[in-house]
């Protein structure tokens, strides 16, 4: 592979922003692998984009999927240059007194454990070739928080702390960082904001500008929270 061009990994890829940021990836000419639990949309993805791309039915909350899901990513393609934690989940918007148990497991469960996962398995590979980034997807509400979703700012807060502690035990050469994508109208935006959503960049929109600002990330930027430069990502 030419040296300007990056192997990326992306959880997350059948739809909202890891769906436009593998298409985007792949377009400006570099490999994309990825995952999500629609078994229709990666066969989509599969037909839309061929090898050396590869895209993969995975659960990022079950450990062992994730597991054999890296040792084959690793044993085909080596380890990803960028890997990119972008699954997640909201709760529906209520008190959190009134979410049940199962529901904050569930958001636990992909937001930060599936996180984890994620790392515990492609995270030894990239640190034995002593290169490469790693972007955990935090939110605005990883750095504030609002009423009916705090679970989900817990598990943002949570992916902050993790990154900043991950980030403390890299190599020299590689970089973990929390980033907040902005605001952007997908699936999770229109739960927890309704109608309103679509006054909110586009996906695609959104990646014209994200997919740049990721490829422009080294060393430098370890344990940086950093934010996606769109309009309106800092309110
Ligand atoms: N949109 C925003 O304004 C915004 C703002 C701040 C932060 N974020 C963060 O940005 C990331 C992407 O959000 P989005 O707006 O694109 O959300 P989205 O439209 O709801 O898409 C979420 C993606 O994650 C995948 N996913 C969910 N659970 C999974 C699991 N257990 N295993 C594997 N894949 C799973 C989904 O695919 P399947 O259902 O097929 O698994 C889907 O591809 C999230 O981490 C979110 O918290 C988004």
């Amino acid at each position: 592979m030419p040296a300007n061009q990056k192997l990326v990994l992306i959880t997350g890829v059948s739809r909202g922003l890891g769906r436009a940021m593998v298409e985007e990836f792949i377009r400006l000419g570099h490999t994309g692998l990825g995952c999500g639990r629609s078994q229709k949309e990666i066969s989509s993805l599969e037909k839309q984009f061929g090898a050396p791309h590869d895209f993969a039915v995975v659960d990022v909350s079950a450990d062992k999927p994730v597991a054999a899901w890296a040792k084959r990513i690793l044993k085909s393609h080596g380890a990803p240059d960028l890997l990119l934690n972008n699954a997640g989940l909201i709760n529906r918007n209520a008190r959190l007194w009134e979410i049940g148990a199962q529901e904050f497991s569930d958001v636990v469960d992909v937001n930060l454990k599936g996180t984890a996962n994620v790392i515990r398995h492609f995270v030894p590979g990239m640190v034995k070739g002593k290169r490469g980034v790693i972007v955990n997807f935090s939110s605005g509400w990883g750095r504030s928080t609002a009423a009916e979703v705090a679970p989900y700012c817990a598990t943002k807060w949570a992916i902050e702390g993790l990154t900043q502690a991950l980030a403390l035990e890299l190599p020299p050469g590689m970089a973990a960082v929390p980033l907040n994508p902005g605001i952007i109208n997908t699936d999770m935006l229109r739960s927890c904001f309704g109608g309103s959503a679509s006054s909110y960049p586009t996906p695609q929109e959104w990646a014209k500008i994200a997919v740049p600002f990721l490829l422009k990330l080294g060393a430098s930027d370890n344990g940086r929270p950093l934010t996606v430069p769109i309009r309106g990502a800092n309110d």
